[in-house]
């Protein structure tokens, strides 16, 4: 049976991570909420070890999650974290309560003694804390292995009952050693093997959609993005010609880039693909407008539209596949942060299209695991590693009003700036870079005539996550040859400019 690890959700805020950190180690990690499953179930299932979560509750609130003690007995290894930890105490008799300070938050200095799970961690080093109880007093049998200056339990084991416990977060980065600590649990204590690969998250997912969508009518946006291309392709090669894919392409791509999409899955991966010309139709509705939360709108709007002219077409839908991943779970949990940008993706797709189910299958998966699964299933390195495009495309780096004729002189200054960034080998150096045809026309000369033509913004942003970016110091002679280039080879440009403010104060797109 294929080795795998349960990762027993009470609720925190870490579960996701935790279960890449495993899957990290070659492991394979399932993640159930803990009333979903008995000790009976797991012990059938045959998970090799089981990890329990962080949860923001305290384990003395009569609503706190709780779990069956016989967990105990089943002889699994277990590894608690934060409440998973406190749980597992107060589960054996021992006794948990409210920290000094109300709660501890953030980098702490974890003393470890020598035990089986702090294998080759020193004895001094960094952990991060996150928590309001702790463990007072150890159950009968637990050893106490490390402390804090505020946490006089930080760990705690009962090595004969392979039982671990630990109230910091080894998942997050910032516990230096905690990629070594799980690997203590997984191969030390667990004794695993550590053989499975994403190949296998490819299978498994192909498989089980296999029988679970076999007969039925399914459908799916396809934007050309990482995300809905992979899960486009895992759920065609699951389900071949009952998958239908709608590309509406609303003429605000990129040079080429509708081609693209359509070649890549028609002739590569023989899909069943319908590209909706719609460039007309979008630059009606945009004629005139100039406000850029207007724009965005109309084009929510509309591509919703199209979408589901054309969804009536195929008759009664089954099944939408959606290429959400772990992050957008994550965001669109933050109801209440503000608005800035209306950001546009297949989102209003559910309100529109009457169909039975939806189906996620990277639900689970962070950005860069859905790009090993798509190269592993021969997606190609251009759509797997494509930077990312914002739904609305180049209506909002076309400032103010929208025409084809900018559009045509914003897609050849792009292209020539990604060419020269891919020339120069730094594609990696930044993480997204693109033109803008600022708003304005300045004078210049060509010849000996004078011009008076449109400005291009080039921009270059370096980020981790996009909520905060820095301009990217790109070298000189890049910028030098992107410009000669751009004013050479693209009529009515007169003057390119490169955008040095980081976000915040500016946003990365300039609409
Ligand atoms: P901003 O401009 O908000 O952009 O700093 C942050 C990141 O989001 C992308 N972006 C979008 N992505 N739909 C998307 O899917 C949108 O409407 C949208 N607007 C901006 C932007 O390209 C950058 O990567």
């Amino acid at each position: 049976m294929e080795e795998k690890i349960l990762v027993l959700d009470f609720g925190g805020q870490y579960n996701q991570l935790i279960a890449r950190r495993v899957r990290e180690q070659h492991v394979y990690a399932e993640i159930k909420p803990y009333n979903k499953i008995t000790p009976d179930q797991i012990k059938k299932e045959g998970y090799k070890g089981i990890i329990f979560t962080g949860g923001p509750n305290s384990v003395y609130d009569a609503s706190s999650p709780h779990y069956d003690p016989k967990i105990l007995e089943l002889g699994i290894p277990i590894l608690g974290i934060c409440y998973g930890v406190q749980l597992m105490a107060y589960m054996a008799g021992g006794e948990i309560c409210k920290a000094r300070e109300g709660s501890e938050y953030g980098k702490a200095v974890l003393h470890t003694f020598d035990d089986k799970l702090f294998k080759d961690v020193p004895e001094e080093s960094v952990c991060w804390m996150s928590h309001t109880d702790y463990v007072k007093i150890p159950p009968k049998d637990f050893l106490i292995t490390a402390y804090t200056a505020n946490c006089p339990c930080a760990a705690m084991c009962d090595e004969e009952r392979n039982l671990y416990g630990v109230q910091f977060h080894p998942e997050v980065t910032h516990t230096e050693y905690g990629k070594q600590i799980l690997h203590n649990f997984l191969f030390d204590i667990c004794a695993l093997k550590g053989e499975w690969r994403m190949e296998d998250f490819a299978r498994r997912t192909i498989e089980k959609y296999k029988k679970e969508l076999s007969g039925k009518k399914v459908l799916l946006a396809l934007s050309g993005g990482v995300d809905s291309s992979v899960a486009a392709v895992l759920i065609g090669k699951a389900i071949g010609d009952d998958l239908t894919c709608v590309f509406v392409d609303h003429g605000l791509l990129r040079k080429n880039e509708g081609d693209f999409v359509e070649s890549t899955f028609k002739e590569k991966f023989g899909m069943n693909i319908i590209r909706v010309n719609a460039e007309e139709r979008f630059l009606k509705k945009l004629s005139g407008v100039t406000e850029p939360e207007k724009k965005r709108k109309i084009i929510g709007e509309e591509f919703i539209r199209v979408f589901e002219d054309e969804a009536k077409k195929l008759g009664k839908i089954n099944v939408l596949v959606q290429g959400t991943i772990y992050p957008d779970v994550i965001e669109s949990g933050l109801g209440d942060s503000a608005v800035i940008k209306s950001h546009h993706n297949v989102g209003g797709l559910p309100d529109v299209i009457a169909f039975d189910e939806i189906v996620e299958p990277l639900r689970e998966l962070f950005k860069d695991e859905v790009r090993e699964v798509g190269t592993k299933l021969g997606i190609p390195h251009e759509l797997v590693w494509r930077q990312p495009f914002p739904g609305p495309g180049l209506a909002v780096r076309v400032i103010g009003e929208i025409s084809r004729p900018k559009l045509d002189i914003l897609r050849e200054a792009d292209a020539i700036f990604r060419e020269e960034i891919a020339a120069a080998g730094l594609e990696k150096m930044t993480n997204q870079y693109f033109a803008v045809l600022a708003g304005i026309r300045s004078v210049g000369v060509m010849g000996d005539a004078r011009t008076y033509g449109y400005t291009i913004a080039l921009r270059a942003v370096t980020t981790d996550d996009f909520m905060t970016a820095e301009w990217t110091k790109l070298p000189y002679d890049v910028l030098e040859r992107s410009s000669n280039r751009i004013t050479n080879e693209v009529k009515g440009v007169s003057r390119v400019v490169y955008d040095i403010t980081s976000k915040p104060p500016a946003t990365v797109e300039w609409e």
